[in-house]
């Protein structure tokens, strides 16, 4: 018989219809007559619950009917007593797919997170799991829908790269060298000539500045990719290897780069409360019960947009008035994320775009503005995120842009590719940068970034 996935059995309502289910065992219960087993397949936060007369099966059946084992069902959909679910299915004949033993760690209800850590490999079987992952899929679809709605051409950068976008000292190096025995220049440095692309090469931490050359010639693209970081950065909200959104737009200004960030994370919100409602209100109901909530706010709110210096004005009045915070706050610190917390939850409860920032905390890319102090840089920060978006109007002046460079000691060779596009029909552009597993923090009210990536990649932590 052919499958039918729950998801679609649950919507159905031709009762006494033969139907086949495959999925896993969540639970097992009743009596010694009668068991109620509640399987789940994955499409859907939502068990079928089947029901089966034991004495109508063999001994070894029933025994083998364990969490987590894998069974195929074929039976009766019948109209449910229960209120829990309109369908459920009376078992004709059972298939034990796979057998689950008692040391399968999800055994009972309400591991810690960390436990789920320890198993990333089965912790996708947990409801809350299941459920970040299928809201993380429909994050992903909100994304390049988004996009393609509005024009944008999806466009690939490289993940092997010689060049360093956001800063040195925070990449993770790709060689075929011998490391043991790497081949020496005549100064005594390695020899990279001899390495696989004859230069020294890694992975990339941002795919931006391909994606600008992209934006002068297609108009608007986007990036959709992973992005790898050698920072030791062991927070909640950081990972070596997360996935990044990069939008890059020609003849864009810094009005239109914030009005296009605030639509898209819009859009991208409004998805999720349209496309996941289930997986939604579980999590509301066990992860954070404002979640809802807060998702709804945002769609409602005007982010504000606040200039840097406004931003250390109050940040400086709260602090006066007896505001504590760890890190000291003066014009030209970077914000610590408490800072930013304060803004946005405290002190706004919104959105904020903060932009117009120190050009001395910001990448050598961003547009200098006439007070030749600040640059037209847009940080968005989000309620229990911090920073979800950074972004930037770009220098298009070859000569400011080299300057700036210079007064930062970086080497101009090895960026002339980039450079070029300044020479040869400059263009007002700008673009930012999303974390996509920032985004599904928040939406799914997660707290820690470990738990919206399949498999993280941390400090001292490549498991599975
Ligand atoms: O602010 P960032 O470093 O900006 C860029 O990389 C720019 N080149 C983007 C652009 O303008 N095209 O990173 C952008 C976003 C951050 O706001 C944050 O959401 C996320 O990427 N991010 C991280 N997410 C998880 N783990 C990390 N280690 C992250 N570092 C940045
Ligand atoms: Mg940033």
């Amino acid at each position: 018989m052919e499958r039918t996935k729950v998801i679609d059995l649950l919507r159905r309502e031709d009762y006494g219809a033969d139907v086949n289910v495959k999925g896993w065992v969540r639970t097992k219960r009743g009596s010694k007559a009668v068991n109620f087993v509640a399987l789940n397949d994955g499409s859907t936060i939502k068990n079928v619950q089947i029901v089966v007369d034991v004495d109508k099966f063999d001994e070894a059946v029933i025994k083998n009917i364990t969490t987590g084992a894998c069974l195929s069902v074929d039976g009766v959909m019948v109209k449910s007593q229960g209120a829990e679910q309109s369908v459920e299915i009376q078992a004709k004949s059972i298939e034990i797919l796979g057998l689950c033993g008692e040391d399968y760690p999800l055994q009972k209800k309400g591991h810690s997170m960390e436990f789920l850590r320890e198993h990333a490999n089965i912790r996708m079987r947990t409801n809350t799991f299941g459920a970040v992952f299928r809201i993380r899929h429909n994050m992903a679809m909100a994304i390049h829908t988004f996009f393609h709605e509005h024009g944008f051409f999806y466009w690939n950068s490289p993940l092997i790269t010689a060049s360093d976008c956001e800063g040195a000292g925070q990449m993770f190096q790709v060689t075929t060298l011998d490391i043991k025995n790497a081949p020496k220049t005549k100064e005594g440095d390695v020899d990279y000539s001899q390495d696989f692309f004859g230069a020294q090469t890694s992975l990339t931490v941002s795919g931006q500045l391909e994606g600008e050359l992209a934006a002068t010639a297609l108009g608007a693209i986007y990036t959709f990719g992973p992005t790898f970081r050698a920072e030791n950065s062991n927070t909640p909200r950081h990972l070596a290897e997360f996935w990044m959104i990069e939008p890059e737009v020609a003849f864009l200004d810094l009005k239109g780069l914030m009005d296009l960030e605030e639509e898209f994370i819009k859009y991208c919100v409004k998805w999720a409360l349209d496309h996941c409602k289930d997986d939604l209100e579980f999590l509301n109901k066990m992860i954070d019960k404002s979640l809802i909530e807060r998702l709804e706010g945002v769609l409602k709110e005007d982010f504000v947009r606040l200039p840097y210096t406004e931003g250390i004005k109050i940040l400086e009045a709260a602090i006066a008035k007896g505001k504590k915070f760890e890190f000291p706050v003066s014009w030209g610190c970077d914000l610590a994320s408490e800072h930013e917390r304060y803004l946005v939850e405290e002190h706004f409860k919104k959105p904020v775009i903060m932009i117009d920032y120190p050009k001395e905390i910001k990448s050598f890319y961003m547009k200098i503005n006439e007070d030749n102090k600040t640059v037209q840089g847009t940080d968005v920060l989000f309620p229990s995120i911090g920073e979800i978006i950074g972004g930037s109007v770009r220098e298009e002046s070859y000569e400011k842009l080299t300057n700036r460079m210079k007064e930062l000691d970086m080497k101009l060779d090895g960026y002339e590719w980039y450079l070029e596009t300044r020479k040869f029909g400059s263009c007002p552009h700008a673009g930012f940068g999303l974390g996509f597993e920032r985004l599904i923090l928040f939406v799914t009210g997660m707290t820690n970034i470990r738990d919206v990536i399949p498999f993280p990649r941390t400090p001292k932590n490549a498991a599975f």
